[in-house]
């Protein structure tokens, strides 16, 4: 694979910024379930990996993690298809939990609607959306999202666990692909 600047078109959030943003949602969950006594932070691989363990630094109140995994048919392309498969469900029966989805970014919005529709059969006490990013001109079907970090404008971004073909996850700043540079590789 090829080195990420060469794909880089611009840093569009850098590092300062993700972490100050995520500082602010962390006490912004600390102070809405203070109450809470069964909170599981619910991380959907592998995208939301970064945000989790930064965000989770950044919660005083005690809660659980779990993860599952989910692949939208038409991977690949770029478009999520509506249709999705879990990989990897949950190991923690979530009845009569605060439950908090943490994802890395809402596009069309069809993988957490169709993963919300699944955990909410299986009666939490409640059930939250927590997504890094946002594409919100993107949406196809509404998804109620609690905490949001960064509304973006509809480009192809990566970094900061959002991948660009599998690769390139580790970058600390989110940042757009110049897919002119990238097909062209
Ligand atoms: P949705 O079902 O269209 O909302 O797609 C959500 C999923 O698509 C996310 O969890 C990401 O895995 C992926 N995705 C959407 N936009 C981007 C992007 O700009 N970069 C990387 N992955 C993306
Ligand atoms: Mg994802």
């Amino acid at each position: 694979m090829i080195d990420y600047r060469d794909v880089l078109g611009e840093i569009l959030i850098p590092e300062d910024q993700l972490q100050k943003r995520i500082t602010e949602l962390g006490s912004e969950i600390s102070h809405d379930y203070q109450d809470s006594k069964e909170l599981l932070l619910v991380c959907i691989l592998r995208g939301g990996i970064m945000f989790l363990s930064d965000l989770v630094r950044r919660i005083s109140v005690p809660h659980a993690i779990d993860f599952m995994a989910i692949s939208s048919y038409g991977a690949g392309t770029r478009e999520s298809s509506g249709l999705v498969r879990i990989n990897m469900d949950l190991n923690t029966d979530i009845h009569s939990r605060d439950v908090l989805i943490v994802e890395d970014i809402i596009d069309s919005g069809h993988t957490i609607a169709s993963v919300l529709e699944l955990l909410s059969t299986r009666k939490p006490a409640s059930l939250n959306v927590c997504t890094l990013l946002d594409k919100e001109e993107r949406r196809e079907t509404p998804v109620p999202i609690r905490y949001r970090g960064f509304i973006i404008p509809n480009k192809f971004v990566f970094g900061y666990g959002l991948d660009l073909d599998e690769y390139y996850r580790n970058l600390p700043f989110i940042g757009v692909v110049d897919l002119k540079k990238y097909q062209s590789k």
